[in-house]
């Protein structure tokens, strides 16, 4: 998860670097470090936190680097110290290396190394690679890395320095994605476009197994046997996209706020009124290929998870097909039992988690075809999948996923609505879901409108150190994400549960300090969550409830209302999340934790 960056060129090195460093920040903010070299020497400095310390460090004593390499950490192995920081060094100090992602045989490599007599000074299994490499190195750089990554097993992405090399960095990519950024006169590396917004001209992706050496003027590419690739390189479209937090206190606000022109933007021009149905222009699959859709599975991890469980009661109870939502890091080690007319449908924010990576490399291997529902353009995911179905949300910068989550259900629903129009459902009821969904950004509307109130519900129960999530069908995914936004930025015990579980264990956990928030609106099953939120109450449990408008009966229950305009239950949920989305903010901000950069948190995961 960490981020990786590399610059070689005329303009200032350092705040090149530090400058491309940040744009990777939301991979991981817990240390950071830039070595590069200066009149043939290696130089470098690191700091624990954020890169602005390492820069405030940086700049204070004048460091100048004509190459740099540096990395932004997000603690895999070792504590985030000044050691376990990266670049990390050879013993002659004479090799440089930032890596992101994990060494999973670094201790036997380790033992081997400490036999050879060399000095580890982090707990690091990244220091693994740098002695190895160093070990192997009989004058040639590129041939000690060839030589060492066989080695090596695990998931990578590595950019590496040596003093006798002062005008080329390398790269490498294996399991772990990196990209060549062409400037004129430089070059970059990265562990992603993004943090070439802005600088690079063009870019290359590398594959998997695949090393480049990166020179101011010139690239080569090499597979796993050193034989050289010849790759195209792509033009970087888009302006630098310069997101500030505008009126907003929070990134994370700001994107909340977002989310009525973020759900419309998913949905622009894709309905199709008079047909009541859906359109994708990047669903580049044959028509009788999706008729022929027996069966699909949803791969995707935390939030993403829980638009997709949505994806799942919807796509059944709609579409009519068999669908199951599977987490990614569990779903990569079944073997499943792929029959012909599965569809994969890989959903992710950022299009780089690893395990939705992994498990959807699997399915894919297995023949099946694999639509990606993401964020990010030119994303690992969105480019190894059949299609992507891009969310169109703009760049989600707060760590936590709020407008991204949404939007997410929006495209769901588009999907869901044109297959089951391809089946049995009938122009008219189809009208009648697109209308409702065209709603959504106006109920969202609705909720936003009553922040203030949310936050002074949010100060009256700030201090309360366990809280419930109740819901059922769609509620139960949406209770799920309520409670991970809690414990993401407030650091609050959060549990998301069917309501109807409660009496199967949990509600012993009841009491006067301990509140459950109940998302009610779905109406199939209002009747039922009353009942479950009746027993909650006899046991002087706190009630917040998030209802629709009009419903009876809940206001005898619970102990505070957020109300949200009433629409279909599969909609619903949307609203409601944003509600929650509110509240857990209101709570943090209470709380004074880091809300845009929570603690132990990284915004794409790139490790397993
Ligand atoms: C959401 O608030 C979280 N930060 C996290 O659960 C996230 O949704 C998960 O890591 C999946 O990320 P992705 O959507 O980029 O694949």
């Amino acid at each position: 998860m960490c981020g990786i960056f590399g610059y070689i060129g005329p303009n200032n090195v350092v705040e090149t670097t530090i400058k491309g460093l940040k744009k990777l920040e939301y991979r991981g903010y817990d240390s950071s470090g830039i070595a590069g070299i200066h009149d043939g020497k290696m130089l470098y400095n690191k700091q624990v936190g954020k890169i602005s310390k390492m820069e405030a460090e940086v700049e204070q004593e004048g460091l100048e680097l004509d190459i740099a390499i540096a990395q932004t950490r997000w603690a895999t192995h070792g504590s985030p110290s000044r050691e376990n920081a990266h670049p990390h060094f050879n013993n002659g100090q004479t090799l440089a290396l930032v890596h992101n992602g994990i060494i999973e045989n670094h201790s036997a490599l380790r033992d081997m190394l400490l036999k050879k007599g060399v000095v580890f000074h982090s707990e690091t299994d990244t220091e693994v690679i740098v002695h190895l490499i160093s070990d192997l190195y009989r004058g040639d750089l590129l041939k000690a890395v060839m030589a060492a990554l066989p080695l090596l097993k695990g998931s990578y992405a590595l950019a590496l320095i040596h003093r006798d090399y002062p005008d080329q960095i390398i790269g490498v990519s294996h399991e772990s994605p990196l990209a060549v950024g062409i400037g004129i006169g430089e070059m970059f590396l990265a562990s992603d476009l993004h943090a070439f917004t802005g600088s690079a001209r063009e870019v290359i992706f590398l594959d998997s197994g695949e090393v480049a050496v990166v020179k101011k003027d010139g690239y080569e590419i090499y597979d796993s046997m050193m034989s050289p690739v010849s790759k195209e390189s792509r033009e970087l479209i888009g302006k630098a996209e310069e997101v500030t937090r505008g009126k907003f206190e929070h990134y994370t606000l700001k994107e909340i706020f977002e989310q009525p022109q973020a759900l419309r933007s998913a949905l622009s021009a894709r309905c199709i009124d008079e047909y009541g149905t859906a359109k994708f222009d990047s669903l580049d699959i044959e028509m009788s290929e999706l008729l022929g859709v027996k069966r699909i599975i949803i791969l995707a991890c935390g939030t993403s998870y829980y638009a997709g469980f949505i994806g799942e009661y919807m796509l059944e109870e709609i579409a009519r097909i068999p669908t199951q939502v599977e987490i990614s890091s569990e779903y990569r080690y079944k073997n499943p039992i792929i029959p012909n007319g599965t569809l994969v449908i890989a959903i992710s924010q950022s299009g780089e988690t690893a395990d939705t990576l992994a498990a959807f490399r699997e399915l894919k291997a297995k023949g099946a075809t694999v639509i990606a529902i993401c964020n990010v353009h030119d994303s690992s995911i969105a480019r190894e999948a059949d299609s992507c179905l891009y969310l169109r949300a703009g760049i989600e910068i707060g760590v936590c996923s709020t407008k991204a989550f949404t939007s997410q259900v929006a495209v769901i629903s588009l999907f869901t609505l044109l297959l089951a129009r391809m089946r049995h459902l009938s122009r008219d009821d189809g009208q009648v879901f697109l209308d409702q969904l065209k709603k959504v950004p106006d109920h969202v509307d609705a909720v936003l409108q009553q922040a203030d109130a949310i936050q002074a519900l949010a100060k009256k129960y700030a201090q309360c150190e366990n809280f419930f999530y109740l819901g059922r069908r769609y509620m139960y995914p949406g209770a799920m994400e309520g409670a991970l936004k809690l414990k993401e930025i407030a650091y609050i015990n959060a549990n998301g549960y069917p309501a109807g579980e409660m009496k199967h264990g949990p509600i012993a956990l009841i009491n006067q300090d301990c509140p459950t928030v109940a998302l009610t609106g779905d109406q199939y099953t209002y009747e039922k969550i009353l009942s479950n939120l009746m027993e909650v109450k006899a046991r002087q449990g706190p009630v917040i409830a998030i209802a629709e408008e009009g419903s009876e009966g809940i206001e005898e229950i619970a102990d505070d209302i957020i109300w949200i305009p009433s629409t279909r239950d599969e909609f619903s949920v949307i609203p409601a999340t944003v509600a929650c989305q509110l509240f857990a903010y209101y709570v943090a901000l209470e709380r004074g934790t880091e809300i845009d950069q929570p603690r132990n948190l990284a915004k794409s995961v790139t490790v397993e």
